[in-house]
């Protein structure tokens, strides 16, 4: 039995990772959204519930995405382009013609649209609203996806991190990603269409040295559940993806990086944090997260895969778990087991 309870633990994420593009039959005669490649679990056996693999027939639909001019973001504006969405990608550096939008505004597409968004600027994003209400081709069938991926991250103590830290921080991952939904739910429930927020394992579990931006990501996972429940009457379906550490393939840190904020932060430190501590101690917790960096997968397409079904199947899951076992397990463990066990376990 235990066996049995361990081995259904872990053929879960399996089931939502391996997804394959499959070509089902065409668009119903007369449809405008003609379409044509789907995400199927080729996992799921004949006989189980398979409401998940289920997939909706996309056509040029609308999509948002903030935070394309790197990492999860970029990836996932060319991934959904290529799977016959419209994409608006939202990009921080578009005015200063930097970062992906100059890469993707090259692909010439009709359907690849980038749009200058601060997520922390609400002229911005008001900008952003009169802009796509503007290019849609009927504003009133609205806009089918909104996926708030823009983000930042950092790392330090709690006694190590500033008040500034933690409020820029939340100023991007959690007062921006409910700053752009609260713009854009008009659109999004025109089309009774999909808001999916890119959250990450640690706004399910916390972490020593993570608490400026495991904070802002339990904002999210709280912010999400709270939308989902209302946005149920109206046909919208949220979903959450939790991504593991893919940070060795995105730009979420760089070792240049790791190093500037570790200066920053040691300049910073008041004196009598500094004394008690040491530079010993900071060194190794500095050392210790640009491991942590370094560990993670390169190979982002799980989390890609992830957003897409969560914007392409007709019964999305409400949370999506792209990450290595060794995360999953400890999630698990951290999230269903009394503290007294998994901290021993995993924290001390
Ligand atoms: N990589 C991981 O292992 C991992 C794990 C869990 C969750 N996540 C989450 O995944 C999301 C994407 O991160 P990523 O890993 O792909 O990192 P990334 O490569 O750094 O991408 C984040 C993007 O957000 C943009 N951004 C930052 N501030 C913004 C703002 N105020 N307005 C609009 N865009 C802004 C960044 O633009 P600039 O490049 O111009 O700064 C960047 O393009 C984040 O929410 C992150 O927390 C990542």
């Amino acid at each position: 039995m235990a066996t049995l309870l361990a081995a259904t633990r872990l053929s879960r994420p399996l089931a939502q990772l391996a997804v394959k593009s499959a070509r089902l039959k065409d668009a119903a005669a007369g449809r405008r959204w003609p379409l044509p490649e789907v995400c199927v679990s080729v996992l799921s056996q004949p006989g189980r519930r398979t409401y998940g693999t289920d997939v909706e027939e996309i056509g040029e639909r609308p999509v948002l995405i903030t935070g394309c001019d790197s990492g999860f973001g970029y990836a996932l504006a060319k991934y959904l382009h290529e799977k016959g969405f419209i994409i608006y990608a939202g990009c921080l550096l578009k005015d200063q013609g930097r970062g992906g939008s100059k890469d993707l505004d090259a692909m010439k597409s009709d359907r690849m649209r980038t749009v200058q968004l601060n997520v922390c600027d609400s002229e911005d994003v008001a900008r952003a609203v009169d802009h796509m209400t503007a290019t849609l081709k009927n504003p009133e069938t609205g806009l089918w996806g909104l996926v708030n991926n823009a983000g930042i991250s950092t790392f330090g103590e709690v006694e190590f991190t500033s008040m500034d830290t933690y409020k820029e921080v939340a100023e991007v991952n959690l007062w921006g990603t409910i700053r752009t939904t609260k713009a854009f739910l008009p659109l999004i429930r025109r089309a009774k269409g999909r808001v999916v927020n890119i959250s990450s394992m640690m706004g399910r579990m916390a972490n020593p040295a993570r608490s400026p931006y495991c904070i802002t990501k339990f904002g999210v996972e709280a912010f999400s559940d709270c939308l989902r429940y209302e946005m149920r009457p109206h046909d919208v379906k949220v979903c959450i993806v939790e991504p593991g550490n893919f940070i060795a393939g995105t730009s979420l840190y760089s070792p240049d990086r790791i190093q500037a904020i570790a200066d920053k932060m040691w300049d910073e430190l008041p004196e009598i944090v500094r004394r008690d501590y040491g530079r010993k101690y900071f060194d190794e917790q500095i050392a210790k997260m640009e491991s942590y960096c370094s560990s993670g997968s390169s190979d982002t397409s799980p989390v890609i895969e992830s957003i897409a079904h969560a914007l392409m199947s007709i019964s999305p899951y409400t949370r999506y778990h792209p990450m290595d076992y060794y995360w999953w397990l400890r999630m698990q463990v951290m999230t269903h087991m009394p503290a007294a066990i998994s901290d021993r376990l995993y924290i001390y």
